[in-house]
């Protein structure tokens, strides 16, 4: 069997700490963040209402939505509370030099 397919998201050096960047990935809205000295991707719409995360807050490794103020698991995509009850997708992350690859594999 094929191994999963990473794709470029961005840059590494593009990316701030704590603030998600959104790229489009095959027509998949992602966030990446880079926080706590790891980088994850975040499928970009929460899962409570078709809104972005990446304008979210982050923080304690979670992404917040700030709309109705559930928070996912950068590392599961679990919410932390409601109103959100369904996982957002997570992706894996490789770093390879300055570049920030995803796979849309999906891990949960
Ligand atoms: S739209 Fe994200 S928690 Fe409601």
């Amino acid at each position: 069997m094929a191994g999963p397919t990473f794709v470029r998201a961005c840059g590494l050096s593009e990316l701030e700490e704590d603030t998600p960047k959104r790229v489009e990935l095959d027509g998949t809205p992602v966030s990446v963040v880079r926080t706590e000295g790891e980088v994850f991707a975040i499928n970009d719409i929460c899962s409570h209402a078709n809104v972005s995360l990446s304008e979210g807050e982050v923080e304690d490794c979670q992404i917040e939505c700030w709309l109705h103020g559930s928070a996912f698991d950068l590392r599961t995509g679990k919410p932390s509370g409601l109103p959100a009850t369904r996982p957002v997708p997570v992706y894996p992350v490789k770093i390879e030099g300055d570049d920030v690859l995803v796979s849309l594999t999906q891990e949960n």
